[in-house]
């Protein structure tokens, strides 16, 4: 039987797809320290626990499709202590900022309009544009100088009678980079010139280390209409598995219209938005802790990577994520190696080959992403089994 040609063409996660090397791999009783994917290992707060705990409703009831109010009563709670004056309609609540993302892409985008992305990028941007029919056309960003934007003119020169959109993660995934105002200021002023929208998707806002500001696009009041924000409590409170986020916007019928979406689906999960509108209660220590050990983590990795021969990342600054560079022709195969046929002491390291963080083809082939949501010990550990196997890797594949 045939299957849609929008799937075909359709990759699967660069994240996800080696699985099966790792599942064979820990079937031959080898620990696989998991470097490819962002999913913390952080406690989520106990307040989410205890809000599922006392949920005790007699029916699991749909919920009204903009989001519950205690959850959108949260969201506007945290977005007034950050200083922003938001009410209740510049919010739509999500299953995730995975279906932010694509809720604003459908509510912008026509099919064929073209949306600006620098590259590398969050992989699955390629996934929702391609179910949104809309192209994705990328600028080039570079391990050498720690995935900086480059100057206006390189991003105007992007710019057709389709494109509707710039697109950017902040702090990046997967490059850790966190764009100053300036930067930031110069994508703002191509929407003003060029009647462009920016999607600026903050998921990682909390995580922003060596002590530097953040800046976020709803800052910029000029353009208030053109910013949407794609939020997420998945990084913020450990939670990716509750399926909790939000689209924000000034954009009032943006958001209007981003609701038939929402109707169509009916509404994300009921217990999930309970206990999810529960972690405004979260400590600021909370927070202060767990970006004190992806600092450290951050730290450590970066140590252990820099000065190696051949190895080419700068410190990120965000996130917790890291590209590197490697001296390699092929970062498919040697992930898939590293998990079939090296390890040391029964372990062996998973990391996510680059490619699939990019849309132009050929590019990102001798880079991987990796991520530090391990403990401190295991990632000192992976770093080395990276190294080393990179080593032995190089020896045999010359
Ligand atoms: C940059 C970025 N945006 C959005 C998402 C989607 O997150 P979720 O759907 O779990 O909120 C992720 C997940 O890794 C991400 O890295």
């Amino acid at each position: 039987m045939k299957l849609s040609k929008r799937l075909e063409s359709m990759q699967f996660s660069p994240i996800r797809k080696l699985n099966q090397y790792a599942d064979e791999a820990r079937n031959k009783g080898i620990k696989v320290i998991g470097l490819n994917i962002g999913q913390p290992d952080i406690e989520t707060p106990s307040v989410f626990f205890e809000a599922i705990r006392n949920f005790d409703a007699k029916v699991l009831a749909y919920t009204d499709s903009k989001g519950i109010p205690p959850l959108l009563d949260s969201f506007l709670k945290y977005y007034n202590n950050l200083g922003y004056n938001l009410d209740k309609d510049n919010i739509l609540i999500t299953n995730g900022g995975s279906e932010a993302l694509l809720f604003t892409m459908i509510s912008i985008c026509d099919e064929g309009d073209e949306i600006i992305i620098p590259e590398p990028f969050y992989t699955n941007y390629n996934s929702f544009s391609d179910l949104a029919s809309i192209k994705i056309v990328p600028f080039n960003t570079y391990a050498e100088n720690g995935f900086r934007l480059p100057d206006k003119e390189v991003i105007k020169g992007k710019i057709t009678s389709k494109t509707k959109a710039i697109l950017i993660s902040n702090p990046g995934n997967p490059t850790g980079v966190v764009y100053t105002k300036e930067e930031l200021k110069m994508l703002i002023d191509l929407a003003l010139e060029h009647d462009l929208y920016i999607i600026s998707d903050e998921v990682y806002r909390e995580f922003v280390y060596d002590n530097l500001l953040f800046t976020s696009a709803l800052e910029f009041s000029e353009v208030k209409d053109r910013v949407i924000i794609i939020d997420s409590i998945s990084k913020r409170y450990s939670a990716c598995g509750a399926r909790i986020g939000c689209m924000v916007s000034q954009n009032k019928d943006l958001i209007k219209t981003a609701l038939k979406l929402g109707q169509s689906r009916l509404c994300s999960p009921t217990i999930e938005q309970i206990a999810a509108a529960s972690l405004i209660n979260t400590p600021k220590e909370y927070f202060d802790e767990v970006k004190k050990e992806y600092e450290t983590r951050r730290n450590i990795l970066f140590d252990c990577l820099k000065g190696v021969p051949g190895i080419i990342c700068e410190k990120p600054t965000g996130a917790f994520y890291l590209i590197v560079k490697l001296p390699i022709k092929d970062s498919d195969h040697f992930a898939k190696w590293l998990l079939s046929e090296f390890s040391i002491d029964n372990k062996t390291v998973m990391i996510a080959p680059a490619s699939g963080f990019y849309s132009t083809k050929g590019l990102g082939e001798d880079e991987v992403r990796l991520s530090y949501c391990v403990n401190q010990d295991d990632l000192k550990i992976a770093a080395d089994i990276l190294i080393k196997g990179l080593l032995k890797y190089k020896e045999i594949y010359k």
